[in-house]
């Protein structure tokens, strides 16, 4: 596991989008992994900003995001599917026929599960697979327990996790389950980026860095990847 320390936020998203940005300019029809959450956002906007002067085609990107929630349709502006329409997708002129997610709203949850790791498999696997952390150490959400995940599944989100992201609801309530991707699927990925930054991090990232490899701190199995590299900005990286 690499790591980067840097000043700022706006450092980060440069770093991180110049290796997304030279994976496109050298594959175009690479297979890119998302994640949703605020710590991917500025690394979005530069995507966006290099598809705006034309310095990348992402129309043959094939994409597949991490999770989503229960019970939202893609048309709810609290689901994940939205959050990356409008944060990415459409700005940056993705083809939605390449768009892979989990439905929440599949009544048998374990068949789009199995299908999306076979989906991920016919398209040759990730070629980059973009991460944040949770609070608790959660990837995408697989949050602490006594095992890792390997593929897909539906989570009972942790208190936690509601907690963090209830913010992002007016009535203060997040669904309290979700379909993700396994530890397993995301350990797959031929490369990871993981960006975490802020003080509320920084146990997470050090239980990720320094602490054994245990399925409490889901993040931990990073340590068993042959390339990954973390950015964080100094207040992530405090108890390092
Ligand atoms: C959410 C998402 C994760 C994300 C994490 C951190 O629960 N499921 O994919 O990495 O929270 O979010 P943030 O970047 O907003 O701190």
């Amino acid at each position: 596991m690499r790591i980067e320390i840097l000043e700022t936020t706006q450092e980060i998203a440069t770093r991180v989008s110049e290796v997304l940005l030279q994976q496109v300019r050298q594959k175009p029809d690479s297979v890119l992994g998302f994640a949703t959450g605020s710590s991917p956002i500025e690394t979005y906007q530069k995507l966006i900003e290099a598809k705006k002067k034309g310095t990348v085609d992402f129309s043959r990107v094939t994409t597949f995001n991490l999770d989503e929630y229960c019970g939202l349709e893609p048309t709810d502006p609290h689901s994940y599917y939205a959050f990356m329409r409008e944060q990415l997708f459409a700005p940056a002129g993705f083809c939605y026929e390449n768009v892979h997610f989990l439905s929440g709203l599949a009544e048998d949850h374990e068949a789009i599960c199995r299908a999306y790791r076979e989906e991920i498999a016919r398209c040759g696997g990730i070629d980059i697979q973009l991460l944040g952390i949770g609070r608790n150490g959660h990837i995408g959400f697989n949050e602490p327990s006594d095992s890792f995940s390997d593929g897909p599944f539906m989570v009972q989100l942790a208190q936690s996790t509601l907690d963090a992201n209830a913010r992002f609801f007016e009535n203060g309530t997040p669904p309290r389950y979700a379909l993700t991707m396994g530890v397993g699927d995301i350990l797959a990925a031929k490369k990871i980026l993981l960006i975490a930054t802020g003080e509320s991090k920084a146990r997470a990232i050090r239980a990720m860095v320094r602490g054994d490899v245990t399925p409490q701190c889901p993040a931990s199995a990073l340590q068993n990847h042959p390339d990954t590299t973390v950015y964080l900005d100094r207040a992530a990286a405090q108890l390092l």
